[in-house]
């Protein structure tokens, strides 16, 4: 692929597409990570003399809803990015707070070679979700080159991600992908295609929906030896095979799909289960076999046989792959799963390639403090399982070309 450390762009405007969309607490930055993974682009483009125009989404921003809309645009407001960007690269980074018209031009128009802008969150415009054509034409005319390093993104085919690079290309412009985005795609790539030096090849998988990872299970099913569920979804699974939940969360719609997976025989379920009579404001906590969950309970961790199963298949491991907490981590009675699976992964250090697939799983490890030990923890939930289901390929960095 074309990488930014090829880019000729001195004197030029490159405008670059992060994943910027971070979490906030309190109107405060929660969690920089997705910030900091941006800077060696960032630095690389500053040294080579660009003026460098930065540009992401961040959050949700609904359209359809005048009153929501300007609700999740006070909310969304990117300004303390700018402002923390520049406490990360020791400079000023100016901050434009228009997405397009006069005042955008102008702002990037004003840049020195050297100098760092950010634009106003891009789902302010109504055209970026939409990947409209104008809206990425306007955009792609205002640089000489693009960088996408928004790995959290590449699986969205919108303006700022899409629309923007393939206009540029059309016109002969450099493309390129930025250090963020090297780094995910050989990460990841190692689990996209695992030889058999890489097997056993097993996949954790846990967090709500089953209807959410349904495709990255069709594929996971075909490419690992085994696959570990935990979470919520670990309930469809086990009512599909004729299990009581008690009041554990299911979906009913997806209790055939999981009859079949489970019949492949790589599924592997929880033994016995942390289970709770309130999810809220949990009294009575108990340890019960996964086949006997009582009405009025709730799932809520895996138990201690299940642990000691989970982490004897995970030592058997040269690749794995995770995504999504096996129990609800959040609170800490039910912690002790997901602890177990951070420090089982821990184990495999120098031994076996760990990866963590984003989202809640990412948060957890780190909650935890075991980001280190880890081979690789991306940036990118959706994006890391779209990849995967997508045997490596995401519309955001396949645009780029090569
Ligand atoms: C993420 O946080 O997963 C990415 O930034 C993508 O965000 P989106 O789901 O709102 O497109």
């Amino acid at each position: 692929m074309k990488l930014v450390r090829d880019l000729d762009v001195a004197h030029k405007t490159v405008l670059v597409r992060c994943d910027f969309n971070v979490p906030f607490v309190n109107g405060v930055i929660s969690d920089d990570n997705r910030i900091v993974s941006a800077l060696p682009t960032i630095r690389e483009l500053l040294q080579k003399g660009a003026k460098v125009v930065l540009m992401s989404h961040l959050g949700k921003v609904d359209h359809k809803d005048p009153v929501k809309c300007e609700e999740q645009k006070k909310k969304n407001n990117m300004a303390p990015v700018a402002k923390r960007l520049g406490e990360l690269l020791g400079m000023d980074v100016k901050f434009c707070p228009a997405t397009h018209g006069e005042e955008l031009k102008a702002a990037v128009a004003s840049l020195k070679d050297g100098e760092v802008l950010l634009m106003q969150n891009t789902r302010y415009e109504k055209g970026e979700t939409k990947n409209d054509p104008a809206l990425a034409a306007e955009w792609a005319s205002l640089c000489d080159a693009f960088v996408m390093d928004a790995f959290g993104s590449a699986h969205r085919a919108h303006a700022s991600t899409y629309g923007v690079p393939e206009i540029l290309r059309k016109e002969g412009k450099q493309t390129a992908i930025g250090y963020l985005v090297e780094k995910e795609v050989k990460s990841l790539g190692k689990v996209v295609h695992v030889d058999d030096d890489g097997r056993p090849f097993i996949a954790i998988l846990g967090g709500f929906k089953v209807s959410d990872k349904i495709k990255v299970i069709d594929s996971l099913v075909k490419k690992c030896d085994k696959i570990i569920i935990g979470g919520a979804m670990a309930y469809t699974f086990l009512k599909a095979i004729g299990h009581k939940v008690g009041h554990s969360p299911v979906e009913d719609d997806q209790l055939e799909y999981a009859k079949e997976m489970y019949k492949t025989g790589k599924i592997m379920l929880p033994i016995d289960t942390v289970i709770a009579n309130d999810f809220d404001n949990p009294t009575d906590i108990k340890i019960i076999n996964s086949d006997e969950i009582p009405d009025g309970y709730q799932g809520m961790d895996i138990g201690p046989k299940t642990i000691e199963a989970y982490v004897n298949e995970i030592k058997k491991a040269k690749t794995v792959f995770w995504n999504g907490p096996v129990g609800v981590f959040e609170k800490k009675q039910f912690q002790t799963g997901t602890i177990a699976i951070c420090k089982a992964c821990a184990e495999l250090k120098g031994k076996a390639f760990t990866v963590i697939g984003g989202g809640d799983s990412a948060s957890a490890c780190k909650q935890f403090g075991y980001k280190d030990e880890f081979s690789h923890v991306s940036t990118g939930g959706g994006a890391s399982l779209e990849m995967i289901e997508n045997d490596g390929h995401l519309p955001g960095i396949d645009v780029i070309g090569d």
